[in-house]
């Protein structure tokens, strides 16, 4: 069945109160639930309790055992009620150690856990699963003391004690009204790295990590995210935590990143922990990142909710948002803010312009958990970026105070916050709420036409927003350009940078007094989530990417020379190197540059990028042209390539913004060195393996030489496998850098690796190292002969009967199939329609499958 927002009605009943009383075991679990159910409004209609999976045992209604005043109308429980105001009591038994699909309660490594974002909790119990109904819960558990010696659940804890048979229990109350998406108990044996955060109001809070006892020392880098994150939030936007405990659990079977559950957030422990021989920087960042996101809701998700599931990016847009600022203020803005662009480009764009493309509010959805997307995340981000963009910083907070006071306690919509931004700040809004309806990315064409005579330049500005599945016709979007124009060859801002918000279809500025000619600096910042096409040259590009002080544009030049060349390449068999060559000469030889800024300047653009600017895509022709263009950069500047990998040697680890730097340049000057086919390179990329004393050099050798051959592919291979084969976490590394091997022989060795004994469809973790890395592998995935394909569908109907939500992940890469030239398009096309085919397919997969096909 399709849900379509415009179809939202209120709800029937509310909960204020709900009990829950769980008898833990593995294998039966017993959940007693007691609801405090009011009517909502003027109706005679029953009350309806969503179930998953349940079979109630018994059902009493104000004490009273019911025998015949219900009944199921599929999952649901529907129980006719006379008054306004009941007790209505359920029981019910699970088994959790059976729950694959790691939604409800199910069992991880030992412990016990729950996970109810989306729609969890009607696998837990009988209740009315949508986020407007909020309730204060009380929760009791008890479970055998010495396999669950700790009990944890929402909120404080209130009582505990030993029962029978070597049994203990735990009562905790939360006093904040929640929807149950945001319940969660753990149980297990688990250990705790404690500290302490007095918010500024002087409320003292205990702070906790919970991880097994032998992880205890990979969780310190956490904690001060955590604490970080606390003080930050109070700093730049007044927020303040509210309960006197924060629990944190680290879990190995998790589908996603993190779970913002009210005072006890679930991880993914890929997100929690770390230490310098197991963690690369990418992985401390994405902690750091990840940690921040999850405290930041308990403001922008927990104590602001969401009305329903099509106002999702209302929280995870603006946390996203909330999260990148915070890293941001971390290390380098700039980097961060390249980083953010690659992402979006890498997994958002491509939703956009695929079948899959959905506004950042959808108007209806068949499984809401496919809707946990780059677009609701990532560009939902960006259009809260735009506002404080176009509002700056000032107004933007007076907007989220409002905002945050304003719906306190409520379940929220995104009109919610736009009319917060407009009403705090009098900025009209009108046009900038298509931002939230229109898919598709907006293409921009920018012109800029230079009088000399007249000093006069004309900047000629339209927008596209590009048709996407059942929205034919677009309307114009308020476009918040930054831009200046630099004067060649004095690399001044001959005019000034201004905001210039692009509203109609069409616009023309003019600028006078212009005595140099012009070079169009535009997006700074990537001020929009767009796509500019411009009638910039090489040149212009090339003097940019030298020249503009606005760093983010800088990138962006040397991207844009970088994907001009290639493209070109790809059209007509000639790539004209030299422009790109030199271009990376001279910021690898500026002395004003960082080395993580320079390390992001240099890489060329994915293939995957290069094919999302083609009508048709070839991966062959651009694989072809793409390693020709790093070959040259390779050989062409191999002396400055040792040069900066000398420039980057350190005698110890640290975790420090220049240090990560070094780290990254380094790894990146071995690629090149290594493609140029230097005589010594694999070596080096030895030497960089053995010597480490830190992952992010160790795992960037692996990578390098996971691409090379025999024998020092093989002896690398070989020995990361036996350092960190009893680390779930490392051990993903070395399947997925055997996953991302450029070597034509990566798709059988990737089948070969399905059937080794450390890889498992349990673990989604692990799937994601080998399966999502391989089908991001643009050459080994399109291989000509179809198999990667092949073994992608046959992944998708395997992981779906273990894990939907997890194997509905893998489908969209398929997804793409419309893109391709004709022989790819129509292997891929077929794919989908064997899996389409399969009997019992999960609604997470139908849904993505069925879309992908139209
Ligand atoms: N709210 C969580 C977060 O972003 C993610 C929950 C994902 N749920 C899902 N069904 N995919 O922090
Ligand atoms: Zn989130």
């Amino acid at each position: 069945p399709v849900i379509r927002r415009a179809d939202y009605q209120a709800p029937d009943w509310l909960v204020p109160e709900i009990a829950l009383d769980f008898a833990l075991d593995p294998a039966l679990t017993v959940v007693k639930a007691r609801l405090t159910v009011t009517r909502n409004g003027a109706h005679g209609r029953p009350l309806r309790l969503d179930g998953d999976g349940l079979d109630p045992v018994s059902i009493a209604v104000d004490g009273e055992m019911l025998a015949d005043a219900w009944r199921m109308d599929g999952p649901v429980l529907v129980i006719d009620l006379p008054g306004d105001a009941h007790v209505v009591e359920t029981e019910v038994r699970l088994s959790p150690e059976t729950n694959s699909q790691l939604m409800g309660l199910y069992a991880s490594g030992g412990l016990l856990c729950t996970q109810c974002e989306a729609e969890g909790f009607r696998r837990i119990t009988f209740f009315p699963d949508r986020p407007d109904v909020l309730s204060r819960y009380h929760v009791r558990m008890a479970a055998d003391k010495t396999r669950f010696p700790v009990l944890l659940a929402n909120g404080d804890p209130v009582a505990q004690g030993d029962g029978p048979d070597g049994t203990h229990w735990a009562e905790w109350h939360d006093p904040f009204p929640k929807p149950c998406y945001l319940f969660a108990l753990v149980a297990g044996d688990l250990a705790a790295n404690r500290d302490h955060f007095v918010t500024r109001s002087g409320r003292p809070v205990d702070l906790a990590i919970w991880v097994r006892e032998a992880d205890l020392p990979k969780t310190a880098h956490a904690m001060q995210a955590l604490k970080t994150s606390m003080a930050w939030d109070e700093r730049v936007y007044g927020r303040e935590y509210d309960l006197a405990i924060f629990n944190i659990v680290a879990v190995a079977d998790f589908n996603f990143g993190a779970m913002e559950n009210k005072g006890l957030n679930i991880f993914n422990s890929r997100y929690i922990l770390a230490d310098p021989d197991t963690a690369t920087d990418a992985d401390f960042d994405a902690i750091a990142g990840v940690v921040a996101h999850e405290y930041f809701h308990n403001w922008s998700g927990n104590r602001v909710t969401c009305r329903d599931w099509f106002q999702l990016s209302l929280k995870e847009g603006f946390t996203v948002f909330r999260d990148q600022g915070f890293s941001a203020d971390q290390g380098s803005p700039a980097v961060k803010r390249i980083e953010d662009v690659k992402m979006l480009r890498a997994a958002q764009f491509p939703e956009d312009a695929g079948p899959l493309a959905h506004p950042i509010r959808p108007e209806s959805y068949i499984e809401i958990s496919n809707f946990y997307t780059a677009t609701i995340y990532n560009k939902g981000a960006e259009i809260v970026r735009m506002l404080h963009t176009m509002l700056g910083a000032a107004r933007f907070r007076q907007g989220s105070d409002l905002y945050f006071d304003r719906h306190d306690g409520e379940a929220a919509t995104c009109e919610d916050f736009v009319a917060a931004m407009e009403d705090a700040t009098g900025e009209d809004l009108a046009q900038f709420r298509l931002w939230y309806g229109q898919a598709g990315t907006p293409r921009i064409r920018a012109d800029l036409e230079y009088d000399a005579p007249g000093g006069r330049a004309r900047l000629l500005l339209s927008q596209l927003v590009p048709p996407t599945p059942g929205q034919d016709a677009k309307q114009p979007m308020p476009i918040p350009l930054r831009l200046a124009l630099l004067g060649e060859p004095s690399g001044k801002e001959v005019v000034a940078e201004q905001l210039v918000v692009l509203k109609d279809a069409q616009a023309e500025l003019l600028f006078e007094g212009v005595a140099e000619r012009p070079v169009l600096s535009i997006n700074r910042g990537f001020s929009a989530p767009v796509v500019i096409e411009s009638n910039r040259n090489a040149t212009d590009l090339a003097f940019l990417s030298a020249n503009d002080p606005d760093p983010f544009a800088r990138f962006e030049a040397m991207q844009q020379l970088m994907l001009d060349t290639l493209v070109a390449g790809v059209a007509t068999g000639q790539v004209d190197h030299a422009p790109v060559v030199e271009a990376i000469a001279k910021t690898l030889a500026d002395p004003a540059l960082d080395q993580a800024f320079i390390a992001e300047c240099v890489l060329l653009p994915s293939e995957a990028f290069v094919g999302d600017q083609l009508l048709v895509v070839d991966p062959d022709a651009i694989a072809l042209v793409r390693e020709g263009l790093r070959r040259e950069i390779g050989t062409q500047l191999e002396k400055a390539w040792r040069g900066a990998y000398a420039g980057t040697a350190a005698n110890h680890y640290a975790y420090t913004p220049p240090a990560k730097g070094a780290r990254r340049l380094r790894t990146i000057a071995l690629g090149y060195l290594a493609v140029s086919g230097a005589e010594d390179a694999d070596d080096m990329a030895w030497r960089q393996y053995i010597d480490a004393d830190n992952m992010t050099d160790r795992q960037g050798a692996l990578g390098v030489l996971a691409n090379g051959h025999a024998p020092a592919r093989e002896k690398t291979l070989a020995d990361f496998y036996k350092r960190y084969q009893a680390d779930a976490l490392v051990l993903d590394k070395w399947f997925t850098a055997q996953a991302l091997s450029t070597r034509p022989d990566t798709v059988a060795a990737v089948r070969a690796l399905a059937a080794h004994p450390d890889f498992t469809l349990a673990n989604p973790n692990r799937i994601r190292s080998l399966v999502n890395a391989f089908a991001v592998n643009q050459r080994a995935f399109n291989d000509v002969g179809g198999d990667g394909y092949r073994f992608l569908g046959e992944m998708i109907v395997a992981v779906d009967q273990i894990n939907p939500q997890t194997a509905a992940r893998l489908v969209p890469p398929l997804g793409r199939w419309r893109r391709f030239e004709p022989v790819r398009a129509a292997m891929m096309r077929s794919e989908l329609e064997r899996i389409v085919a399969v009997p019992d397919l999960s609604r997470d997969v139908y849904e993505q499958v069925s879309k992908s096909l139209v």
